[in-house]
């Protein structure tokens, strides 16, 4: 099969390119000594995921517990679930465990840690817990340098008999906003030595604290050291995107992923050109660092080459172009194109399934994804 068989919209991904970011990220966790626990929430793929763990503890991170069954399927126990726990959900991870998942849940409130103990007990379970910190001031967390909350939390879950405290965690999301290397560095380092301290602080009021959980792909590819971290971890660095590009984490023709779409009209009159690929394919993320907006960047579909054309705006299932004379010669109605996402883990999220080539336009193999909750 050849993508021309294929019809749009459709996700592709590049083997070639995909195994080189990989190893990109192995090899500089070699280099700062600390095990990658990697986060599947932007492959959602057994065939992807096999691939990034290769050589590291075997561990993951999941974004929901729906991740978490379909790995345990695939044969994966050590699982990390970074999304802030609730009740409601403890019947479902208690279900996974007798299964044989080893599920390390997250939170960051006194209200959660207690709800969590009482809720073990009444399930007769135990759940390994990590405390969550705000690195950033970016999302959730208990704010760097809240001790007392912290040590509050971390007392309850050591003294409960239905919780383990196992250490900390934090992303620290606003990597994103970084605009140059100094910047991401900087920014990488203050999410380690917060999460250091966090952890520290729970050993001094005696409280077990091994895990010290860190990491985003900016965070580890700009982290010039990581003492006193047990383990990063990191997604979207096995496909990149347009984000990761204007960051300067990496080159546009790295992205592994891709949009197949067909041209499917051209307004000569208005200056565009439309195609198949609209909101729903790309997603309406425009991405935190991409100042312009844009949702994705053509591409020449059989080589995965830029075109230099980019996708102005969308529509539910069509996305808009601006062209000149030359584009609408070279791209014929009825032609295809690839469309670089701007955040790979929400345009993925919108496709059953990879298309996988290497570096050309022959369909080598298709990889299922698990969406979903
Ligand atoms: C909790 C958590 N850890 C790790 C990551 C991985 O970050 P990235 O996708 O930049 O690799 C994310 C991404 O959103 C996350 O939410």
């Amino acid at each position: 099969m050849d993508l021309t068989d294929l019809e749009t919209p459709a996700l592709v991904l590049d083997r070639a390119r995909l195994a080189s970011n990989v190893e990109r990220m192995r090899s500089r966790l070699e280099a700062l000594g600390v095990p990658l626990r990697p986060h599947v929430k932007t492959a959602k793929s057994i065939d992807v995921v096999r691939l990034a763990v290769e050589g590291q503890p075997g561990g993951i991170t999941v974004s929901t517990l729906r991740e978490a069954e379909y790995f345990l399927d695939h044969g994966f126990s050590d699982i990390l679930y970074a999304v802030g726990i609730v009740p409601s959900k403890l019947p479902h991870v208690a279900a996974l465990q007798r299964r044989g998942g080893e599920i390390t849940l997250i939170l960051d409130s006194v209200e959660m840690a207690e709800a969590v103990a009482r809720e073990a007990e009444a399930l007769g379970t135990a759940f390994p817990v990590l405390i969550e910190v705000d690195s950033d001031g970016g999302r959730a967390g208990v704010a760097a340098g809240d001790v007392d909350r912290l040590v509050e939390i971390g007392r309850i879950l050591a003294g409960a008999r239905g919780t383990e405290l196992r250490g900390v965690m934090t992303h620290a999301g606003l990597s994103y906003g970084c605009r140059s290397a100094e910047a991401l560095r900087a920014h990488s380092e203050q999410e380690r030595s917060r999460a250091v301290a966090a952890a520290e602080a729970l050993r001094a009021a005696g409280l077990p604290a091994p895990v010290v959980s860190v990491g985003s792909t900016p965070g580890a590819l700009f982290a010039e050291r990581l003492d006193g971290v047990s383990e990063v971890r990191a997604g979207v660095y096995m496909f990149m995107d347009l984000v990761m590009a204007d960051l300067g984490v990496c080159a546009e023709e790295e992205i592994a992923l891709s949009v197949l779409a067909t041209v499917i009209g051209h307004r000569r009159d208005l200056g565009y050109l439309l195609v198949d690929a609209g909101g729903l394919a790309l997603s309406k993320d425009s991405g935190p660092a991409l100042e312009k907006p844009g949702y994705g960047r053509l591409w020449d579909a059989a080589t995965g080459l830029p075109l230099g054309l980019e996708i102005a705006s969308t529509n539910q299932e069509h996305g808009l172009v601006p062209a000149g004379d030359g584009d609408f010669r070279r791209l014929p109605i009825g032609s295809q194109v690839r469309i670089a996402p701007n955040h790979a883990c929400m345009t993925a999220a919108a496709h059953e399934r990879y298309h996988v080539v290497d570096g050309g336009s022959e369909v080598l193999a298709v990889w299922e994804r698990c969406n979903g909750w």
